[in-house]
């Protein structure tokens, strides 16, 4: 049996490498974006995966893109909430504009996911639902409060969304995955990101395709006995 899944934010950086791992998986895999269409353009040519436009953030939205990913690819089974943006200062600095575009997308765009899904997966008894946390929701980071706070609240609606699933054959679980070599992580000052390195005991970033690898055995059928489970990928930067 095809499955199909969702990957949001699933056409760049951690995203693209999560949807190109389901689908080598053996899934139809629909990746959403918010607004890089050259990139997203980009990412179909060169991966044959359909993306799909809509924002995380807006409920609606979701109800509808969701509709559409099913109408044209089949019936939902996998959903991989990996959406994300930063909006980083200190709390002297942060706008409340910066604190809610963060909540909104970031943990807001799970609820929003979840809630488009959920019910065919509950009629169906099969879910892979995986949930893209963060180190820095689980030890903090020093001008994130908006992200850490976001981040910190997937890995409770994870924990709670999985009871809630269990006896319908979904699993719900998160990754947290430490500094990645993405353009996020490109975006944090130089300076910075070096002490930060200095930090993580392997020695180096992550790759993108090493957090994918932890998603698509979670999405994977032998995964049926995982659920309410955060998977740390951070190269032992912080031990949770
Ligand atoms: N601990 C203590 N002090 C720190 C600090 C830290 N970790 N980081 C910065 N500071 C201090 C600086 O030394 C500076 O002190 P002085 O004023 O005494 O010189 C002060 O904080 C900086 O204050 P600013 O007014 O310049 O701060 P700002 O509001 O402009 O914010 C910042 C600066 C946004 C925090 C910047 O330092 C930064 O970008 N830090 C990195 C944040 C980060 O790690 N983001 C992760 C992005 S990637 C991601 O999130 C993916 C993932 O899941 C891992």
């Amino acid at each position: 049996m095809t499955r199909v899944a969702i990957v949001t934010g699933g056409t760049r950086g951690i995203g693209e490498a999560i949807s190109v791992a389901l689908r080598d998986a053996g899934m139809t895999v629909a990746a959403n974006y918010a607004g890089n269409d050259e990139r997203a353009r980009d990412f179909t040519q060169r991966t044959g995966i359909a993306a799909y436009k809509w924002d995380v953030g807006d409920y609606d939205a979701c109800q509808d893109g969701a509709a559409r990913v099913a109408a044209e690819l089949g019936p939902v089974d996998v959903l991989v909430n990996n959406a994300g943006i930063t909006r980083d200062g200190t709390i002297l600095k942060m706008t409340y504009q910066m604190w809610k575009e963060v909540m909104d997308t970031n943990l807001g765009g799970c609820f929003n996911m979840a809630k488009a899904v959920f019910p065919g997966m509950r009629d169906r008894k099969w879910g892979r639902i995986v949930n893209i946390g963060s180190i820095n929701g689980q030890a903090g980071q020093y001008g994130q409060v908006n992200y850490a706070a976001a981040k910190s609240g997937i890995h409770g609606f994870t924990k709670a969304l999985s009871q809630e699933g269990a006896k319908l054959g979904v699993t719900v679980n998160a990754i947290a995955p430490g500094y990645i070599d993405t353009d996020m992580v490109a975006a944090v000052p130089p300076e910075v990101l070096e002490k930060i390195v200095a930090k993580i005991p392997v020695g180096r970033l992550g790759q993108a395709q090493e957090i994918a690898r932890g998603v698509a055995f979670l999405c994977s059928e032998e995964a049926g006995f995982v659920t309410g489970s955060t998977l740390s990928i951070n190269g032992g930067q912080h031990m949770y």
